[in-house]
């Protein structure tokens, strides 16, 4: 049994994900105060062989005793805070490794996120557990906040729930308590679902903020059995708590089978009513229906906005997922990505796209083919919010083919924060918002040749030519791999190979040998690096040309080198 005293204010609220490793009748956890004449005030006595959430509030400002059996329990994950100072404070996450309880205030978290040579210093990470899509992201006093798909409980994906995390500056995040959960215990009965990928609201006319998302209800087999309804929630004052769930679509288009979600919403004011995108599949060709409503309570169906070109189901396109919806003066933008597609050109799967059209009476022109996003793989589920003078986007640095991770403690990391916009021929830009330079150091002159990099700033550097006049390669060396990013006049190519020249670049896509991630342009004239622990995130041309990988292979980088056609380079390391 493991005790600890803390001293506690009124409303502490702790948190845990646990299971019994053995049928037993200890019990897990007994909260005591000490001065009381009966002194136990909570106690979970039997907790089930699946992972159960648990939640304790104090309710006296007092020093209370906490016993917890790390023996006969796992535990997934654990913290407290208090919530009237957690969006400040963010989390204590409580960590049991060695049979010993120890404590992880912000402050520690983001010291060991520091020292933790596993950790990207630029890109979001979970504190445990698997994430994937970006949710819910909105701008509110100040704060940047993020809600993410997660499971705490294993580092795949599982059991849908909200992680959040809050931010000054896009960059530096607190974690705080996890937002939804799957309706239903799904890990006790063995099945899949819950709180799925969803958007925040702010409404124009009254100011008030309201999160839509999906809830898919258990699923048994991923391709028959699962309802996908839409949902509606707010958070309380304290930004933590989601309260008022309720269901305000409950079933889909007669003609849609299963795949229906991943909400956006929006005000239209042209024809005073509410509009809302899902991701889905018409035909079985994956499309985008929309749905408008008077009091964001009640939806009827209007139409299907956007149904993609055939080539998509013909190359396995299940059905669009995390649709978004972007206003650019007056060109729309359609955002989508479909899942289970396959380009057959490039090996490459479930990639993403942008659609720029004209908007009339509800019915969208597309003024372009799809562009697709980003040339690597690792960029799927953007979601993009305007924070009042800005449109930012995060983006998972994966893909449901490419799943692999590194750290022992979470998969999935986020995109480095983007800012879009939209060029005069309709191009979807993407370039790092200005806030990665504020966590690097001033930019030192980058001489066309080699550079070996020490300590730090071998896991972490950005590295930019303003000018380039024709053909390059950079090459960025690991102990036993590199990167190499080269373009012959004809297309930009990212690649990974062993030292010894093998090519890896097929071990990162479980579609073969074959996946290629490069972009067809006869002209660059710019480019940015990020690389941040073997996440490479590159921005060409003005951000016209992005390509995202997230390397597993490459974590650092002890030799730059370069030769060919690039000038005025610059380098900056981590602060
Ligand atoms: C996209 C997606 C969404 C879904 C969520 C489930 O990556 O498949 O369509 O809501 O992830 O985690």
């Amino acid at each position: 049994m493991n005790k600890f005293s803390l001293k506690v204010n009124e409303g502490l609220t702790l948190h845990f994900w646990v299971k019994t490793k053995a049928i037993t009748s200890n019990a897990f956890l007994s909260v005591f105060s000490p001065s009381k004449k009966q002194p136990l005030c909570f106690k979970i006595q039997n907790v089930p062989c699946y992972y159960e959430f648990y939640s304790y509030q104090h309710p006296v400002n007092e020093e209370i005793e906490v016993e917890i059996d790390l023996e006969s329990f796992d535990i997934s994950l654990a913290y407290f805070f208090h919530p009237k100072t957690v969006e400040e404070e963010g989390v204590t996450y409580l960590d049991f490794s060695n049979g010993a309880v120890n404590f992880f205030s912000h402050g520690q978290t983001k010291q060991n996120y520091q020292q933790d040579t596993l950790r990207p210093k630029l890109h979001f990470t979970p504190y445990k557990g698997w994430m994937n899509d970006p949710n819910g992201l909105c701008f509110l006093d100040g704060k940047y906040h993020m809600f993410y798909q997660y499971h705490p409980n294993s580092l795949d994906w599982g059991p849908m729930h909200w992680g959040h995390a809050v931010s000054e500056n896009l960059l530096d995040w607190r974690h705080l308590p996890v937002f939804l959960q799957p309706e239903q215990n799904l890990e006790s009965l063995g099945a899949t679902g819950g709180a799925f990928s969803g958007t925040a609201f702010k409404d124009p006319n009254s100011g008030e903020i309201s999160f839509f998302f999906t809830e898919r209800k258990a699923a048994y087999d991923l391709n028959h059995s699962y309802r996908e309804v839409q949902k509606r929630t707010f958070w309380d004052n304290s930004h933590t708590t989601a309260t008022k769930v309720s269901t305000v679509i409950d079933s889909q288009p007669v003609f849609v089978h299963h795949d229906f979600r991943d909400p956006k919403v929006w005000f239209d004011p042209i024809d005073n009513l509410y509009k809302m995108i899902l991701g889905s599949a018409v035909d079985k060709t994956p499309a985008i229906l929309l749905y408008h409503s008077k009091d964001k309570d009640n939806w009827e169906y209007h139409s299907v906005l956007y149904q993609a070109p055939e080539y998509f189901e013909k190359n396995s396109g299940r059905c669009v997922e995390c649709p978004d919806f972007i206003q650019f003066g007056n060109i729309w933008v359609i955002i989508y990505g479909v899942v289970g597609y396959h380009e057959k050109q490039t090996g490459r799967h479930n990639l993403l796209y942008a659609v720029p059209g004209k908007l009339s009476h509800n019915t969208f022109i597309p003024i372009s083919e799809p562009q697709c996003l980003d040339f690597g793989t690792d960029f799927y589920a953007m979601q993009s919010f305007n924070d009042g003078s800005r449109q930012l986007a995060f983006a998972w640095l994966h893909n449901w083919a490419v799943k692999g991770h590194i750290h022992p403690h979470y998969n999935g990391e986020m995109s480095a924060p983007r800012e879009l916009t939209l060029s005069e021929d309709y191009q979807l830009l993407m370039r790092p918002a200005p806030e990665v330079n504020q966590k690097l150091a001033n930019a030192l002159c980058y001489k066309n040749g080699e550079l070996t990099l020490e300590g730090n700033n071998q896991y972490v550097f950005s590295l930019e030519f303003k000018k380039i006049d024709g053909a390059f390669s950079i090459n960025l060396l690991g102990d036993t791999t590199k990167i190499n990013i080269s373009f012959d006049k004809q297309s930009i190519k990212m690649i990974e190979k062993e030292l010894n020249g093998g090519d890896l670049s097929y071990e990162l896509c479980s579609s073969g040998r074959d996946a290629k991630f490069s972009s067809q342009t006869p002209s660059l004239n710019d480019m940015r690096i990020i690389f941040d622990h073997g996440i490479v995130e590159v921005f060409c041309n003005g951000g016209r040309i992005c390509g995202t990988r997230r390397y597993i292979n490459t974590l650092s980088c002890h030799t730059l080198y370069t030769e060919g056609s690039l000038n005025d380079g610059e380098i900056r390391f981590i602060k």
